[in-house]
């Protein structure tokens, strides 16, 4: 589609842009900003929740159109108006959010993206050739014929991200690849993403992690709150001073664990079996019980049959076989407003699809599960200045970014905006019962930080959680026991004292 490039060519520059969405913020989301991305390097955006870097990404591939400022592609300045600009100018972006559909096949999705695209159409057949080629080529291990619903996040983000390298752009950006990756998956990509480097590709890589930047990067490009702080080169950086460039002085968190206090059963899976969306068994034969005052950790590689095990307890999926019982009571097969009748909060693995109302204001968001309970509804009339009250402090005690309350959908808010949201809603008074997919996620480390901070909290107050993620560490730096699941069953269970990186890890991968 494009000429090759040169290493050390300047692919894509984006010169003093500056991005405002009037009469929603008072303040510009990019204020005046440069970057550019070079052939063979791996350059990262770093910035806290609500920085500007997908919006950054947003305007270099065309999804969104920049206020002031300029675009030049290989030194000709552009006007990318569209996705389909973007690819034309060899500029391809990976979403953090997936839109395959699980139904179909890899082949398949892909061959609709083409068709959406609106250029031309491929024939499935062809599409699956070429995913063949280029799956070698890149060392993407990736099956054409394969359904979506069949792979693990970390194989449908490869999906993804063929779709994209279908098109051969010289430009690839990747939204936040890693978050939902294990550690072996997201090596993987590191190595693809060198790969790709080498071949001449620039690839902007957005993530929280440092260590990530240390070891897959060769620049990094720091935003806080729309601005520029600085443009780095990694080997001359040291950890210390990305850290204190993204979010100034910051102590972490270091969660000191005192010995739990055990408390009463309060979730017990007995002998449980669930189908996944495929129809066959996803959970098999799986039981344990969680204490008032313990975190339990599940580990496991994605894919596992730990979203269905989620869905089952939270009132999202049916169980076929087994009981489900929350504090002595039988919730097997609950609707989802019963299980939380129940005493029970969930965050979700999904958070734009499940955890919020997308086209709903903050407020309408924040007040999900408390809209209709005394104080905030009473004999049917809502209280809306204490509903207002009650989100604002909320709000504050998060840390979320948000312009206004009422006004505000919460679709326009960051990916860790939106994390915050469902975290507070949740959380704010310490439930009986909480089951935590990945909480997490996509999160910036002083947000991680007070997270994990708050999840020892409701600890001491006598929560039970259920705290589900394929981040290894942040199993082991928080649970008590941590349970393994893998092929749908759970293969064992671990005291936090004996589960080492080790231990757990062979277990994950069915040793
Ligand atoms: N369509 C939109 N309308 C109004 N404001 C928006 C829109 N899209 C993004 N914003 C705002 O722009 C700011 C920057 O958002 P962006 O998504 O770029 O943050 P980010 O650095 O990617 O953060 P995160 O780490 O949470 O993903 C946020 O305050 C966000 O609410
Ligand atoms: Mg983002």
């Amino acid at each position: 589609m494009s000429s090759p490039t040169t290493r050390g060519e300047v692919l894509v520059e984006a010169r003093r842009v500056v991005k405002a969405f009037p009469g929603i913020w008072e303040h510009l989301i990019l204020d005046h900003v440069d970057f550019d991305v070079r052939a063979g390097e791996v350059h990262a955006l770093l910035g806290e929740n609500g920085a500007g870097k997908t919006v950054l990404a947003n305007i270099l591939s065309g999804f969104y159109t920049l206020s002031e400022g300029e675009i030049r592609v290989r030194g000709r300045p552009v006007k990318i108006k569209s996705p389909i600009d973007a690819i034309r100018y060899g500029i391809g972006m990976v979403h953090q959010e997936f839109t395959l559909v699980p139904s179909l096949t890899v082949a398949e999705n892909i061959a609709l993206s083409i068709r959406r695209r609106n250029i031309f159409s491929y024939p499935v057949k062809e599409v699956a050739t070429r995913v063949r080629e280029l799956s070698k080529r890149y060392g993407l291990r990736v099956d054409p014929d394969m359904l979506i619903s069949h792979m693990s996040l970390g194989e449908q983000q490869r999906v993804e991200i063929l779709k994209v390298l279908f098109w051969e752009p010289n430009v690839l950006i990747l939204d936040e690849p890693t978050s939902v990756l294990t550690l072996e998956e997201a090596n993987e990509l590191f190595k693809i993403l060198r790969r790709m480097a080498d071949e001449g590709k620039g690839i902007v890589f957005i993530t929280h992690r440092i260590e990530e930047i240390m070891r897959v990067a060769d620049r990094v490009t720091v935003l806080r709150l729309g601005k520029k702080v600085g443009t780095l080169s990694v080997a001359e950086a040291t950890r210390e001073q990305l850290l204190c460039m993204m979010i100034g002085e910051f102590e972490p968190f270091r969660a000191e664990r005192k010995p739990p206090r055990i408390g009463e059963p309060v979730l017990e899976i007995r002998d449980l079996y669930v189908y996944g969306d495929d129809g066959r068994e996803a959970v098999r034969g799986v039981s344990f019980t969680t204490h008032a005052g313990e975190i339990f950790g599940i580990a496991g590689v994605a894919g596992n049959g730990q979203s269905e095990l989620v869905e089952a307890i939270t009132g999202l999926r049916k169980a076929v076989r087994g009981r489900i019982i929350i504090l002595g009571q039988d919730a097997t097969n609950k609707s989802p407003r019963e299980v939380a009748e129940m005493g029970v909060r969930h965050i979700p693995e999904e958070r734009r699809r499940v955890g919020v109302a997308e086209a709903m204001c903050v407020a309408e968001n924040m007040m999900l599960r408390d809209y209709n309970v005394a104080p905030f509804s009473k004999r049917g009339v809502l209280d809306l200045r204490l509903i207002g009250e009650h989100s604002k402090a909320l709000i504050e005690r998060f840390k979320i970014l948000a312009p206004d309350i009422w006004n505000t959908e919460v679709r326009i808010l960051s990916g860790g905006n939106i994390q915050r949201l469902i975290l507070a809603r949740e959380l704010w008074r310490a439930p009986k019962l909480v089951i935590a997919f990945h909480p997490t996620y996509g999160l910036d480390l002083k947000a991680v930080s007070h997270t994990h901070d708050l999840f020892m909290q409701l600890r001491e107050k006598g929560s039970s959680i259920l705290l589900v993620s394929e981040d290894l560490e942040e199993i082991l730096t928080l649970s008590d026991r941590i349970g393994v699941m893998y092929d749908g069953r759970l293969v064992g269970v671990v005291e936090s004292e004996k589960a080492t990186t080790e231990v757990i890890g062979r277990m994950m991968a069915g040793m």
